[in-house]
């Protein structure tokens, strides 16, 4: 009998934390930015990394849009309110989580994967499992379904609870996005460039602006540059630990 060998990835040496420690901490939140552009390659690293965030079911349900035509950069300023981080800021970057692109990401999990043959669980799992998973049907129907079942099941097992509407699903989506953006904000410190995130736009007149569809939701607007001496309005603050962190 021929036993299979698993794929292995050993955990990698050690690593300088106090390089990552600083690039943490040294991120802060900059309202006004220098002229000094982004090097495209500084930004395509960069938007490299946000996409090796962590994220739901490997569906890597997010965009980023960088905003560079004049009118339309004008236009995004507007929309996030005029906002000094939008207005100084070098490169404007739409963050977008997206709802409907879970299906034909499932299909590239299984085109593209990078071990052939395609192990049969991985092929159960975006076969399957992703599609009963993550089709809301129409009205939600298929997903109230769904949460119907789950609430009998879960009267003996755990079940999971969702997403069972296609509000869930912009949750489900924003969450994974969310840590795309922040991969992205560390990015550009580590390259010694700063950002600012911000909810502080209309998300329609955005969402206009880009031409997006239907279910694609700007979830943030990253404001990204060089630091000016100025660029950052207040010290940090940060609550206690203990005021967050429950060990039970
Ligand atoms: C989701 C999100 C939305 C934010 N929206 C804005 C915003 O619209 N305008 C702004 O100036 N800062 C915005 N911020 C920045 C926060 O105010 C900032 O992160 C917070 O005050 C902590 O400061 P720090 O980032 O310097 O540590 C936002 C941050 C996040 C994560």
């Amino acid at each position: 009998m021929t036993t299979k060998k698993r794929y292995a990835e050993p955990a990698p040496g050690p690593m300088d934390v106090e390089a990552f420690r600083h690039v943490v901490t040294s991120r802060r939140s900059v309202r006004q930015f220098t002229q000094t552009p982004i090097p495209q390659a500084v930004l395509d690293d960069c938007l490299d990394m946000a996409m090796l965030a962590p994220n739901s079911s490997n569906l890597q349900p997010w965009e980023f849009y960088v905003v560079r035509t004049p009118a339309r950069r004008a236009a995004l300023i507007e929309d996030c309110m005029g906002q000094n981080a939008a207005r100084t800021a070098a490169e404007l970057i739409v963050i977008v989580a997206r709802t409907d692109s879970w299906r034909e990401h499932a299909r590239m999990n299984l085109s593209e994967f990078p071990m052939q043959p395609v192990p049969k669980m991985v092929k159960q799992y975006y076969g399957m499992l992703v599609p009963l998973v993550y089709n809301q049907g129409p009205l939600d129907s298929f997903g109230r379904v769904r949460r119907g079942l789950a609430r009998i099941s879960s009267r003996v097992r755990a079940v999971p609870r969702g997403p069972c509407s296609l509000e869930e699903m912009r949750l489900w989506a924003a969450k994974s996005t969310a840590l795309a953006a922040e991969n992205f904000m560390l990015a550009l410190r580590a390259h010694g460039f700063d950002s600012c995130a911000m909810e502080g736009f209309d998300e329609r007149r955005v969402a206009r602006l880009l031409k997006l569809p239907r279910h694609a939701l700007p979830i943030m607007v990253i404001a990204a540059g060089e630091r000016a001496p100025d660029g950052v309005y207040f010290p940090r603050l940060r609550f206690a630990r203990e005021r967050f962190v429950h060990t039970v």
